[in-house]
């Protein structure tokens, strides 16, 4: 088999966003959520069995969505674990296996071509969740390796040594110092925290601050999206939000800071450990090139904030990535792409021995 017959797709499989990359040039990017009509009237006005996209919140009233991925934990392995029902369990299963599929189909692959994919997915995931992946994609791929996806973004980027990269999602923040060599699991960090506490942050506070407010969750994440923001600045953020029926309008400025602020403590003590292990003469270069990737590192003033606290340390440089939605799945796709071909084939089984993972599908 020659090179030019496989297609490669880079996957970025996030627990809110999931993009994809294509060696075919195409890309494309989807809400990591599925929505089934909730019964056959509702099946019959979406006049579809199974709905992705924004379409799932302009229609959510008539759906059963799940989010198989959400809070950063692949909830499906096990119902214990899971901490679900068993049918539960078996619709984010479905949920997840769905969405990869529906992924691919998205980037329009040749039909009749293998498909040889990399997924990122958060840096310390357990050779579980690693398996649930797997289980997830091998309907869709021919082969198929996972890899951290802070990994993949600095593939993308060139930025394989002495650069540490942070990648803020919607339910984790991975930190992962990248030495030239594939990072093993010892080498990186993962954090409970991301976009979504965030959100419930804000939501809270504003609840708080004005109880007459009606602020659904997805209203929050817009205005953190709109407005997010972790520095001082002069202007206001005035948002109108229903009061009792009637439009009404609120300064939201000190609850979305704080909300927005309160993730960059413990990525800065997660840097901290991270750069304390390396040998003192690289430490410094580590904290020169540090990387910011995913939605989360969008909020503005979020870059000088880290290189304010890092002052301490004897100073920093962080920058931003070029493309928040796509360096991850881009980056996976190169990484796809520059793999040798014996490498995919050499593994025909799930295997983890702390590295990356590969499995050749049937
Ligand atoms: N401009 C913005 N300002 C602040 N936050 C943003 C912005 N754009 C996106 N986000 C947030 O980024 C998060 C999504 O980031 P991303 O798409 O990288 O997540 P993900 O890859 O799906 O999640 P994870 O990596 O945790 O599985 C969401 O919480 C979203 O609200
Ligand atoms: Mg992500």
């Amino acid at each position: 088999m020659t090179d030019r017959e496989i297609t490669y797709i880079g996957m970025d499989l996030g627990t809110f966003k999931t993009s994809v990359s294509c060696s075919n040039g195409k890309r494309d990017v989807v809400l990591s959520a599925v929505g089934w009509p909730k019964d056959h009237i509702a099946r019959g006005m979406l006049g579809r069995d199974v709905i992705f996209g924004e379409e799932i919140f302009e229609q959510r009233l008539a759906l059963n969505v799940v989010r198989p991925f959400a809070k950063g934990v692949l909830k499906y392995l096990g119902k214990e674990a899971a901490g679900m029902p068993g049918a539960d369990l078996e619709r984010h299963k479905e949920a997840a296996r769905l969405l990869v599929a529906h992924a691919v189909s998205l980037v329009d692959a040749p039909a009749g071509c293998p498909v040889y994919g990399v997924i990122g997915v958060p840096s310390r995931a357990s050779v579980a969740n690693k398996q649930a992946v797997l289980e997830a994609a091998k309907d869709s791929f021919d082969a198929v390796i996972i890899a951290p996806e802070p990994f993949t973004v600095a593939f993308g980027m060139n930025c394989l040594t002495q650069t540490v990269v942070i990648d803020i999602g919607a339910g984790t923040t991975d930190i992962c110092p990248m030495c030239g060599s594939f990072p093993s699991d010892e080498d990186q960090v993962t954090l409970p925290i991301g976009g979504d506490v965030v959100d419930e942050r804000f939501l809270a506070l504003v609840r708080e601050l004005y109880p007459d407010a009606k602020l659904s969750e997805r209203r929050a994440r817009e205005i953190k999206e709109k407005y997010g923001f972790v520095h001082n600045m002069n202007e206001k953020v005035l948002v109108t939000l229903p009061s009792n029926g009637e439009p009404k309008q609120y300064d939201v400025t000190k609850p979305l800071k704080e909300a927005c602020s309160s993730i960059a403590g413990p990525i800065i003590e997660g840097l901290k450990q991270i750069v304390a292990r390396f040998d003192p003469d690289f430490q410094d270069s580590f904290l020169q090139n540090i990387l910011l990737s995913g939605g989360g590192s969008q909020m503005r003033g979020l870059d000088r904030l880290l290189e304010e606290s890092l002052k301490q340390y004897g100073g920093g440089n962080v920058r931003k990535v070029y493309d928040c939605v796509f360096a991850g799945a881009v980056g996976a796709l190169r990484l796809a792409m520059a793999m040798p071909e014996e490498h995919w084939s050499q593994i025909r089984t799930l295997e983890s021995a702390g590295k990356e993972t590969l499995c050749r599908a049937a």
